[in-house]
Formats: C-alpha cells, structure tokens, sequence
C-alpha cells in the first residue's frame, strides 16, 4: 500500500482549441499528497485549478506525465475501471455543483450512495438524510430541486453528496465561492473536522486566502505552474481593497459608465427611444457616475491622509 493518496509525476494538460491553437493548462505539474492530509491550492482565475482537480479525480486524462491514485496508476486505465474506482475512493464538489436537475436534495445524495451497491435504498436514504443535516441545510428545502435552492443550498447539498460514500480521498472546488462568511467559515471547519478525525484526505482549490489557510499545506498555481507556497501578497489579502485596486475599480466603471452614457445619447439621437426613457436612463447614470467620482476622490483623501 502506497503512503500517498495523490502522486502526480510531471503532468502536462494541452488542449487543443484548432489547428496550430494550443492552450498550456498545466506544465510539469509534480504533487505528493499524502493519505490524510488536507493541502489547498491557490491560484488566480484560468492559473489551471480545475484542469488539475480533473485530472486527479481522474475525469480528465494529462497530455504528458504520470497519475497515481492510493498507489495505483490510474494514468491509462480504461474508463470502466476508473469508473468503479471514482465512485467508491472520492468525493468530489465540483466549482459549479453539477447537481442532476430533476432530483431534490435528499436523492441527489442518495444516488452515489445507491450505485455504490453498498447499502439498502432505505439506507441510503437515512444516510443521505444524516448527510445533508451534517452540512446544516435546512430541512425545508430537502425535497427541492436545484432549481429551487440558493447557490449556497446547492453547494451545500453538492458537499452532502461528495461525502456520500465516504471516500478517501475528496477534492473541492471552490467550495465556499457561493456561501456567505459565517456558512463558507463552517464548511471549512466542517472540513477540518473530517480530516482530523476520519482521516480522509482532502484537496481544496480556492481564490480565498482564507479558506486556503485552513488546510495543512498551502501550495499555489500560475500559468500552470505548480509552486510550494503562495506569495506572501496574497495571503494578506484583506477584504479591504488597496488604494490602487479601488481606484482601478472606480476608474473602470467609470469608462463603462460614459460609454453607456455615449451610446444612449446615440440611440435617442437616432430615435430609437423616445426623449422620455432617455432622461430616466441618463439621470441613473449620472447619479451613478457621481457617486463613483465621489468614491475616486474619497479614495484619494485616505492615501493623502495615510
Ligand atoms: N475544455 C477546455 N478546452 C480548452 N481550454 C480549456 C478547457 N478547460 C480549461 N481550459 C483553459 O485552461 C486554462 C486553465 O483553466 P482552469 O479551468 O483549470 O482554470 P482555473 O484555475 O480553474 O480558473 P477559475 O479560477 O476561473 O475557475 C484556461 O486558460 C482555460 O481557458
Ligand atoms: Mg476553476
């Protein structure tokens, strides 16, 4: 039995989009994760967070480079195999939750329980059940479908049913991106929880500073580039933004916001709204652009005055 849950050896991920048009998703990609650790993986968007979560839940195969999964080498193993492999050693909460739309919460849960072949339908129910009361999702919304729950809800019942069949090995994706604070603070601690004390391991990718810091090992990704610590910039990210990043923010929109303006003034000129819809519009805009101008300068005044 191999020490690691996760060895990857030099892996690269090409796509490629046409002829002579190739994206370089990860390059020379090594990672040792041990069986029970709980390692994140910071990056900025496109840095190939994704890319390299698929390919150690094994839904995407590299272009180069070895995979080994608790030791085995999953790299060309046929699709049945990895099949049964996925469905009883990870867990996995995709970035967009992938729930099937015509089920609620509770047979959402169930369905990996079933194929598992593990249990009873009517054990599977209860687990699922004792499941989705683990990740706190309000009883009143288990008989919902995805349709009709909040982002947080469907992440949480997404969460539910990674941790269906107990698997050893589980990988998030962002998994606070569509909770508030206090819920995204106790996923992770619920999280922490089962790494302390089932001993699963876990593999988290986040853009949040904070929620990468809850993990064992903190390692960071750029331009598929996989490094051992993130710079120290980004883990003193702060929700307050600089002085120069709320200034680009201003600035931006408000080019878009004289842009908008522009075009709106064409449009009326051209007749294609009347004078009427062409005060109300303006007006929003204006006050809008003022309070952004106001935004800039009082931005201005805390560096002056710091
Ligand atoms: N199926 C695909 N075909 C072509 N290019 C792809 C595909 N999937 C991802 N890419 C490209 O690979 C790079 C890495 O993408 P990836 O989804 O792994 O980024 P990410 O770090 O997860 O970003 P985000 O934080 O926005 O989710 C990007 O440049 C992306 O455009
Ligand atoms: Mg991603």
């Amino acid at each position: 039995m191999s020490e690691y849950a996760v060895e990857l050896e030099n892996v690269d991920k090409v796509y490629r989009l046409g002829p002579g048009v190739e994206v370089h998703a990860l390059n020379g990609v090594s990672l040792l994760v041990g069986k029970g650790d709980f390692i994140s993986i910071m990056g900025p968007s496109g840095s190939g967070k994704t890319t390299l979560l698929n390919i150690i839940g094994t839904m995407d195969r590299p272009t180069a480079g070895r995979v080994k999964i608790d030791g085995v080498d999953v790299t060309d193993m046929g699709e049945g195999q990895l099949a049964d492999f996925r469905c009883v050693k990870m867990g996995y909460l995709f970035q967009f939750f992938n729930l099937i739309s015509t089920l609620d919460a509770v047979e959402n849960v169930k369905l990996p329980i079933i194929l598992s072949g593990r249990c009873t339908e009517r054990e599977a129910d209860s687990r699922a059940r004792d499941l989705l009361e683990l990740v706190s999702l309000q009883e009143t919304v288990w008989r919902n479908r995805p349709v009709q729950m909040s982002g947080g809800e469907r992440q949480r019942v997404a969460l539910a049913r990674a941790l269906a069949n107990e698997p050893a090995l589980i990988m998030m994706d962002e998994p606070t991106g569509a909770l508030d604070t206090v819920t995204g603070a106790n996923v992770m601690k619920l999280t922490q929880m089962l790494n302390e004390f089932s001993g699963q391991t876990f593999i988290v990718v986040s853009h949040n500073p904070l929620v990468a810091k809850m993990a064992k090992k903190i390692y960071y990704i750029r331009d598929g580039r996989l490094y051992e610590n993130p710079p120290e910039s980004l883990m003193k990210f702060e929700a307050e933004l600089s002085y120069p990043e709320r200034r680009a923010l201003f600035a931006n929109q408000l080019r878009l916001l004289k842009e908008s303006l522009l075009m709106l003034e064409k449009r009326w000129q051209g007749g294609d709204i009347s004078r009427d819809t062409y005060a109300v519009a303006k007006l929003k805009i204006t006050s809008q652009l003022e309070r952004i101008t106001a935004g800039l300068e009082s931005a201005g005044r805390a560096v002056g005055s710091s």
